[in-house]
């Protein structure tokens, strides 16, 4: 597969999503699907006087088949109004989508209020992304068309947030696609190539390190040195309409294949191809701000390191030292935990490049540590400024791509090494490694003369969060992770 065969499949067109389209009334549909509230028997009532009789208590989980003058109705319960998040919302549009495939319909009509259409649209679209597309002979059924009913559904409120819910689709999807693409196809050349051509594609300035210029950033290079490719190092630069004074830094892992080193992973290798979500989710956060021409807080640097951590002759040891792009040495005592060293490098880049940044976001599938502490649910979140946490944590809930902070202190700073700067792994770091990992970046963020940090730095460790069940979940299929973070970053970065 090449870098053109990849880019057709990251297109919607190419991904057999089904079309969404929206009508006033449903009289014309055969299978059409009611969520309720509890206690909206009245509002049942007014709307389908033919379904008066029916008993309905709209509770969670309830669901009722009836048929009525050969039409197939679905009355499904939501539980307590206040209890229903953007979260539940996009699954309840992604499960029903899902559940009515196997009739095959030509057509789906889902009745939903119009403020429920972005969840909608990114629900269905996540939904529907199937991994057949990546067979070499993909079954040819093509995908119903939706139509999300409601009487307000002419306006032009209403159709832009179906129109935004369908590009937030299209940055998770792409999130997605990219994380499911074997490490033998999506190597650091070809994904470097794959970001350079969405950039073109995007018409958005992007910067691809050269080697000379990634000299002196020897542990961004360390973690490649068993590889047969190079680590990379991309960068897109996006301007607000007006120019600020201050910039922000996005910066992703992206480990192409993550074997663990020298060390190795054993029997917890598989699934590693997904170690480069962290870059993909930086790369789906451009395409919503783009395609969604969203107006951006300040100016932002969107930065990918990407790298594939093997075994070899000429892979890095636990014991080597190596120097970081701001001249902080550091051992290396896991080879195991690269994702922290190609991001200080990268961190570093930043820092020597663009001075103007005073906010740094690091995302990454970076600790087994924080899969055990917050499961698939949440995302950690590792802060060093309580105003920045509170955004995100608030983010977070609108969004639906739910964050929990570690606490911030120094005491779990205990990267040391008693022959270099820094360590890349804690003196006890089976405990709390996560929040550990998070403050071994938070050293090579820029700090005054007495080492108080002069910019804010927010650490997102997606290893538990991208959720990759390759069971699939009934709000999407298999094969796919979760898409977090792009939603949540494209929130924090724009107005
Ligand atoms: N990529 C892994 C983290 C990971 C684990 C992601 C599980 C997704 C699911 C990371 O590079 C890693 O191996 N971390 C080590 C760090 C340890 C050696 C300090 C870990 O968490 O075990
Ligand atoms: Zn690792
Ligand atoms: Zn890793």
């Amino acid at each position: 597969m090449n870098t053109n065969e990849i880019l057709r499949l990251l297109e919607p067109k190419n991904q057999n999503l089904p079309k969404i389209s929206t009508d006033t009334h449903s009289k014309k549909y055969d299978l059409i699907y009611i969520p309720l509230f509890e206690g909206e028997e009245k509002f049942i009532q007014k709307e389908f006087p033919f379904l008066k009789k029916v008993k309905f208590s709209g509770k969670k989980e309830e669901s009722t088949e009836i048929i009525h003058q050969n039409k197939r109705i679905h009355l499904i319960g939501l539980g307590e109004q206040k209890k229903m998040t953007s979260r539940t919302m996009r699954r309840f549009f992604g499960k029903t989508y899902l559940s009515a495939l196997g009739g095959k319909p030509k057509k789906i009509a889902i009745f939903s209020p119009t403020e429920w259409w972005e969840d909608g649209a990114i629900g269905i679209h996540v939904a529907a992304l199937n991994p057949e597309m990546l067979k070499s002979n993909p079954k040819k059924t093509p995908a119903p068309e939706v139509v999300l009913v409601n009487k307000n559904g002419k306006s032009k409120e209403a159709a832009a947030l179906l129109k935004r819910g369908m590009i937030m689709a299209e940055g998770k999807n792409l999130m997605r696609v990219l994380g499911t693409l074997p490490p033998n196809i999506l190597t650091p050349p070809v994904y470097a190539e794959v970001i350079m051509k969405l950039a073109k594609q995007w018409k958005v300035k992007c910067e691809r390190a050269s080697k000379k210029a990634l000299e002196k950033y020897e542990l961004i290079n360390a973690v490649s040195q068993g590889s047969a490719y190079d680590s990379e190092l991309l960068i897109m630069t996006l301007e607000p309409k007006t120019k600020t004074k201050t910039a922000t830094a996005f910066i992703g892992k992206g480990l192409c294949y993550d074997s663990g080193g020298l060390i190795g992973k054993q029997n917890h290798m598989k699934s590693m191809k997904e170690d480069m979500a962290g870059s993909a989710s930086v790369l789906g956060t451009v395409l919503n701000i783009v395609k969604g021409n969203l107006e951006l807080k300040e100016t932002t640097y969107f930065v990918m390191g990407l790298a594939e951590n093997m075994m070899g002759t000429g892979a890095m040891r636990a014991d080597d030292i190596f120097t970081a792009g701001d001249g902080q040495k550091v051992e290396i005592m896991h080879t195991d935990a690269e994702g922290r060293l190609v991001l200080a490098d990268a961190i570093c880049y930043v820092k020597n490049n663009f001075k103007d940044v005073h906010r740094y976001y690091t995302i990454a599938t970076l600790t087994g540590s924080c899969v055990v502490a917050l499961g698939t649910i949440y995302t950690g979140i590792v802060c060093n400024n309580e105003e920045l946490k509170k955004e995100t944590e608030e983010a977070g809930k609108v969004t639906g791509d739910y964050v929990h902070a570690s606490p911030w202190d120094m005491e779990y700073d205990d990267c040391n090494s008693p022959i270099a700067d820094v360590a890349n792994l804690g003196e006890q770091d089976r405990d709390a490694g996560w929040i550990k990992a998070g403050l071994f970046l938070h050293r090579f963020v820029p700090k005054d003369k007495k080492g108080e940090p002069t910019a804010e730095f927010c650490h997102f460790d997606i290893a538990g969060s991208i959720d990759m069940d390759e069971k699939g979940k009934a709000w999407r299929q298999k094969g796919f992770n979760s898409g977090i973070g792009v939603r949540l970053l494209t929130k924090l970065l724009t107005k």
